[in-house]
């Protein structure tokens, strides 16, 4: 009602005995048709909070999630330093919420932020403008599953951050419609298994990285042994796991194994 009539809430509550004017009863009746058919209210409303920010989405990105918060208080609780000038890359940066929330957090620190959707490319630089973090951030378009993509961001990099598609692309569509009808597949997809992205991820990593450096990856329910292996493959250490809110292990981080620090 508030996006229908252009009134925030307090005024809405100030005239609740108002009759509501004819437009902003057709615009609700329009808005309310779309979210009949199972469209997302982020979509409908153009935007999401993430960490007290607000981000504009479209249905170009997945709708920001409070589950994805656990990365930023992962990254915030490894990174104490909130004045280094970081160097951080985002691997699937989609409307930007966790690096542009981390480039917030991190006041000196410039950002690399990656994805295949040039049309989510165009949301995240449209909230980093928004935010004031435009002028420390670069956004590069490139797809990891193409050869030579890491040669499109310069590293190395302090802290790298994904939340890659994880879902089992067999699974899809079983979730519930807002998801498997209206949010990107490109951000959901993550392969026969979930763990294509982190494949990917994984066998690059150890060349973006500084000696010292971490990444820190959002992971689907039950994916922290499969996760952990692939990572191990890749002479990554991994460290116990994140929960978010519901205790479920949600964020994986991992450095290079000592003896394969870069210099
Ligand atoms: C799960 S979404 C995460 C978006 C955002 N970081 C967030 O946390 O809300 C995954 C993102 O990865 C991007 N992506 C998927 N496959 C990719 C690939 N092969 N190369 C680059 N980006 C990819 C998608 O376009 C999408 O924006």
């Amino acid at each position: 009602m508030s996006h229908a009539s252009g009134l925030s809430t307090e005024q809405l509550i100030a005239r609740g005995r108002d009759l509501a004017p004819a437009p902003a009863v057709e615009a609700l009746r329009a808005l309310t048709a779309r979210r009949v058919k199972r469209e997302p209210m982020a979509y409908i409303l153009g935007e999401r909070e993430f960490w007290g920010l607000p981000f504009k989405v479209s249905p170009a990105v997945l709708v920001p999630r409070p589950d994805s918060e656990t990365v930023i208080e992962a990254a915030l609780a490894m990174m104490p330093d909130r004045m280094s000038p970081w160097r951080l890359l985002d691997l699937g940066v989609g409307s930007g919420c966790l690096l542009l929330t981390l480039l917030r957090e991190f006041p000196q620190a410039t950002g690399v932020g990656l994805d295949a959707s040039p049309d989510a490319l165009e949301v995240a630089r449209a909230n980093a403008q928004a935010l004031g973090v435009a002028d420390r951030v670069t956004l590069v378009s490139s797809d990891w599953r193409l050869s030579g993509w890491t040669a499109r961001v310069a590293g190395p990099f302090d802290l790298i951050i994904s939340n890659p598609p994880y879902i089992e692309a067999a699974t899809i569509d079983r979730l519930m419609p807002e998801v498997s009808r209206f949010e990107p597949r490109l951000a959901l997809d993550g392969g026969p298994d979930g763990f294509e992205a982190y494949r990917a991820i994984a066998s690059a990593v150890p060349h973006l990285l500084t000696s010292g450096g971490r990444l820190l990856v959002e992971i689907g329910e039950g994916q922290v042994p499969g996760i952990a292996k692939i990572f191990a493959a890749a002479h990554l250490q991994v460290m116990p796991p994140w929960k978010d809110l519901a205790g479920i292990d949600r964020v994986l981080a991992a450095q290079l194994e000592v003896g394969r620090k870069q210099v």
